[in-house]
């Protein structure tokens, strides 16, 4: 028990109630018996490494490389990413891949490399591997981007599974992103990551890791290239990164280094080469295109744990109507259950919930439910009975079904790794259907099961089915909310098959942007936890997860007026723009901090509702693209090495660069600016890139640049899509997507191209068609034309 656990469980006693608090303290010493006798001892290890190349036989994409104890697969995919797997394993089953692997791509092949290693070259990577099996990956001119050491496996002499370890390096300048969610990102600096889905208990800070979100998926940023890595195992493990050093002078240079632990699943990873948003667009092609939320999840949305009932989120709604402040959704957390108890509602809190969920929908405002894994092991429950009876809920290694702790006490979990315990908890949200909610907001799925000690989650020794080839909860824990994420999105695919599901989850892992998104958790109030929001979104953007954002304010606490303000004005422009806090934290409505705060805060609601066209075409093209909406200074630009080292503004898709205030005090701000030119969207003054400026950043609005040339989709005063275009510069062109909102179904609108210019005095806008370019058909205004130029057109 350390200091963390310590509190936690004297939390648990003091304030769920005693019973509850012993409960946990139960459940830990459950978890750990159940593990001391479920789960084989480590005992004597026999460490292996692959030998001497013996021979190669060419296959499909590549081929079999045999080693002296061990073999090695290299497929290149018509995607142009690269697969690798030792001891032979193949891509398949992966929980990863969104359908069957792709095919091998039949213009590579294995060719011998130098001093006795094997290569295949294709045409956006060569993967070269060496008579003792370390494995390069170079660039089509040949520049290594990154060399894994031979890898190392340590196999219990009594069987089991393996261990294993791989040491790579990679350039001295380069950077590493990813890993999933981390609080201390989006570059990862020196230290060690771990690979295990966790909910920290309390609400977190940037030094915590790790959090909900895990995955192992590294983004590395050389000036040589970029290059996304994916070791598709589910296992437990470790990143330990150190960023290298470049010598000064004569020095020597030092590289940079991953060494990746785990502690079991299959030796095997994908590669992808080439510039930011190629790697991207080969990562969604493998692991899927996100699913695409309907235009009202891109608006305000509004949670609360706590709100006590129908009265209060009505008081709440007409506060945002009266002062006629945006609002899009209002979440519903665990208090609208009864007792707790997932899909169910308390009657007294919330009498006529479909009559609310319909008034507040004429209105424009859905209801999202949150839902939670842990069923009570309550004979007489619904939910508990059927899953009972149907054999869905986790057993441990004797067969028992595992008791571990939820709400509302004793609780047991689905085994979402089951096709028909995902179709079966699928279905049962009509319930929620029926009770009106339009979205699905999955939490503690990690899966958490409170505890007084040790992990809150399942024992690691409990059982899974793991789509009938069977396992323990060491493979199953860090897949558990995707394959829950996946049970509600077919579930609702069925339930309304109309309508395309809003579902967003708080655990993850690789591919989880299939079924939705995420948010950043329990952030802590404060000004770091304002930092790691950005960090969050970015890094999980990097890692194909496009729409995420924060608990705007902080998850718990009060937050100064400007504190709020200032977060309130980043989550205007995050995917997902929510106010939410605990059951204890102080309020987060817009208007409880003061008149100046509220005007403000009017500000970035009103600019995000005009921006609302503007997400929709990037909703669109991160699952058209796997580009996500936010993105790092140095999307476009990965060589400049002072934009790779900037984390604290981004660019809104290709259009807009967003410097937010991250520091209390602060009335401007330096910006690093990629290069061309940016204009203040607020004074049209034109800056130019590359290069820092030191903006304005007043409290009532941080700094917004468009890029000269932009064209951006804007909702106009009749609720219509116009066209905000900035000039280009003199002698230059620029150009816009626009992606129509077609509605909360399945139709795939076209998209829309413009292009810029000048043409003479005036700036001109066209949009592409089949029959060359031609006037556009929407509003157009262009913005950032010198003062005394030419007017609108
Ligand atoms: C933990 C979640 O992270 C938080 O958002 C939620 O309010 C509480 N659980 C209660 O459901």
């Amino acid at each position: 028990m350390d200091g963390r656990d310590l509190v936690r469980s004297v939390k648990a006693v003091g304030s769920a109630g005693a019973a509850q608090g012993w409960r946990t303290v139960r459940a830990a010493w459950r978890r750990r018996r159940a593990d001391a006798v479920g789960l084989p001892p480590r005992g004597a290890e026999r460490a292996r490494v692959p030998g001497i190349v013996q021979e190669a036989e060419p296959g499909p994409g590549g081929g079999v490389v045999r080693f002296g104890r061990s073999e090695l697969r290299i497929v290149v995919a018509v995607n142009g990413a690269a697969f690798w797997g030792w001891d032979g394993a193949g891509p398949e089953p992966s929980y990863a891949l969104a359908g069957r692997c792709p095919e091998p791509d039949p213009r590579a092949a294995l060719e011998p490399d130098k001093d006795g290693g094997w290569r295949v070259v294709a045409e956006r990577v060569t993967v070269a591997v060496s008579r003792h099996g370390a494995i390069e990956v170079r660039t089509p001119g040949g520049v290594v981007l990154r060399r894994d050491q031979p890898p190392r496996w340590w196999e219990p002499v009594g069987g089991g599974p393996a261990r294993w370890m791989v040491r790579s390096e990679v350039a001295a300048d380069a950077r590493f992103f990813g890993l999933g969610g981390r609080a201390s990102g989006p570059r990862l600096r020196d230290g060690t990551y771990r690979l295990w889905n966790t909910d920290p208990g309390l609400a977190f800070a940037p030094g915590d890791d790790p959090l909900y979100v895990t995955m192992p998926v590294q983004l590395v940023v050389a000036d040589a290239g970029t290059h996304l890595l994916f070791h598709d195992s589910s296992w437990d493990g470790t990143v330990a990164l150190s960023e290298g050093r470049e010598g000064a002078g004569s020095g020597h240079d030092r590289p940079g280094t991953s060494v990746l632990r785990m502690d079991g699943g299959p030796l095997r990873c994908w590669v992808m080469v080439g510039t930011p948003a190629r790697v991207l667009l080969a990562w969604a092609s493998l692991t899927g295109a996100a699913a695409l939320p309907p235009a009202w999840a891109l608006g305000h949305q509004h949670a609360r744990w706590g709100f006590g009932g129908e009265q209060e989120v009505r008081r709440i709604v007409a506060g945002y109507q009266e002062r006629d402040l945006p609002l899009d959704a209002v979440h519903l957390d665990i208090d609208h259950y009864d007792a707790h108890q997932v899909f169910t509602v308390d009657q007294d809190r919330f009498p006529k919930l479909p009559v609310l969920a319909e008034e507040l929908r004429r209105d424009g405002i859905r209801l999202v439910s949150v839902v939670d894994p842990a069923v009570p092991a309550v004979p007489g429950n619904a939910v508990y009975d059927a899953g009972a009876a149907g054999d869905a809920f986790v057993r441990d290694a004797s067969g028992q079904v595992v008791r571990g702790v939820g709400w509302s006490g004793d609780a047991v979990f689905p085994d979402f790794t089951d096709a028909g315990v995902r179709q079966w908890w699928g279905g049962l949200y009509e319930e929620r259907i029926g009770q009106g909610f339009a979205g699905f907001w999955h939490d503690l799925n990690e899966p958490t099961s409170f505890a007084a000690f040790g992990e809150t989650t399942l024992p690691r020794s409990a059982r899974h089915r793991l789509e009938g080839l069977g396992g323990d909860h060491r493979e199953a824990h860090n897949v558990y909310a995707l394959c829950m994420a996946r049970a509600a999105y077919e579930g609702l695919r069925k339930l309304v098959p109309e309508e395309r599901p809003f579902v967003f989850s708080r655990s993850g892992w690789a591919g989880m942007q299939r079924y939705g998104g995420t948010w950043s958790g329990d952030v802590a109030t404060g000004w770091p936890g304002l930092r790691a929001s950005l960090a969050l979104v970015m890094g999980l953007g990097l890692c194909g997860v496009p729409y995420s954002g924060p608990d705007v304010g902080g998850f718990d606490g009060s937050p100064s007026p400007e504190l709020f303000l200032r977060w309130f004005q980043l989550g205007a422009y995050l995917p997902l723009f929510r106010t939410h806090a605990s059951l204890r934290a102080g309020r987060r409505e817009p208007w409880e901090f003061g008149a100046e705060v509220l005007e403000h805060a009017r500000v970035a609601l009103v600019e995000r509702r005009r921006l609302l066209p503007y997400f929709v075409t990037l909703a669109h093209l991160a699952r058209r693209t796997g580009a996500p909406y936010v993105r790092p200074l140095w999307w476009s630009a990965p060589e400049d090495r002072a934009l790779r080292d900037c984390e604290d503004a981004f660019l809104l898709g290709d259009c807009l660069l967003v410097a937010p205030v991250l520091d209390p005090g602060a009335d401007r701000r330096a910006v690093r600016l990629p290069r061309g030119r940016w204009y203040d969207t607020v004074t049209e003054r034109a800056y130019e890139g590359p290069g820092q400026v030191l903006v304005e950043a007043p409290l009532a609005r941080i700094p917004v640049f468009a890029r000269a040339g932009a064209v951006v989709p804007v909702r106009g005063r009749d609720g219509g899509v116009e066209l905000e275009v900035w000039a280009p510069a003199r002698g230059r062109t620029g150009g816009g997507l626009v992606v129509p909102d077609a509605g909360d179904g399945w139709e795939e609108p076209g998209i829309e191209r413009y292009v810029a210019r000048w043409e003479g005095p005036r700036v001109v806008v066209e949009r592409e068609g089949e029959d060359g370019l031609a006037g556009p058909s929407r509003p157009v205004r262009v913005r950032g034309l010198p003062e005394g130029g030419p007017a609108q057109m």
